[in-house]
């Protein structure tokens, strides 16, 4: 996970997320892949590798997706952009594939919104936290589904709202889509 997001990064699971692809397999991410951005509509999907000796905390759990680099890694001066923030995911039983679903029952805070990085600039990074949800961001008020989804500071949410370090994370990397010609 990048450093420059202030977030104490020591996961203890590893977090699975997944682009459903219409008409093709499923991509699941790889820390650091990039992705082209017609592959990344999502909404994503979550979930938890379980190793069998591992014991997995309970949940319920938020999850955080954040770009860092808006408009442009070089001048950050809409980071970070919030392109997905909810809470009440729980653990699904496990699947063949080793993997807990991370489902959640309540809307998001603020839903998936695909990358767009604006043409001309490098890729940006997506970066995926998975918190133990507090008590505090139950009732928190710092954000809604109306807040503006730029100039998001998670460091500085996870900190307000108790969250504490994140148990596993994940990234991927968007460039902005080709110019049609
Ligand atoms: C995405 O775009 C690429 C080329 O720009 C194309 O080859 C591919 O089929 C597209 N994928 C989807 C899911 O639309
Ligand atoms: C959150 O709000 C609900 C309803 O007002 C209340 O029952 C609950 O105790 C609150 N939780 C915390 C952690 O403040
Ligand atoms: C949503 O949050 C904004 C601040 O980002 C605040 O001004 C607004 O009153 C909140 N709306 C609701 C319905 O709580
Ligand atoms: C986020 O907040 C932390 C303090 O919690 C601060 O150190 C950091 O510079 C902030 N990052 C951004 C991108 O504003």
């Amino acid at each position: 996970i990048p450093t420059d997001i202030e977030i104490a990064f020591d996961p203890t699971v590893l977090l699975e997320v997944t682009f459903p692809e219409p008409g093709a397999s499923p991509i699941g991410l790889t820390a650091g892949v990039q992705l082209l951005r017609n592959a990344t509509a999502g909404p994503p999907t979550f979930g938890i590798l379980v190793n069998e000796s591992q014991s997995i905390p309970s949940g319920p759990f938020v999850v955080a997706t954040i770009d860092p680099d808006a408009p442009t890694p070089q001048q950050p001066t809409n980071a970070q952009i919030r392109h997905f923030l909810g809470g009440d995911f729980t653990l699904g039983p496990v699947g063949p594939d080793g993997v807990a679903p991370l489902t959640n029952s309540t809307p998001a805070i603020s839903e998936f919104r695909q990358p767009t990085p604006p043409a001309g600039s490098d890729a940006h990074r997506y970066i995926f936290l998975l918190f133990k949800q507090s008590d505090a961001f139950e009732n928190q008020t710092l954000v809604n589904s109306t807040t503006s989804i730029s100039g998001f500071n998670i460091s500085q949410f996870a900190e307000a709202v108790g969250l504490g370090d994140p148990l596993g994370g994940t990234f991927m990397l968007v460039a902005p889509a080709p110019t049609a010609s």
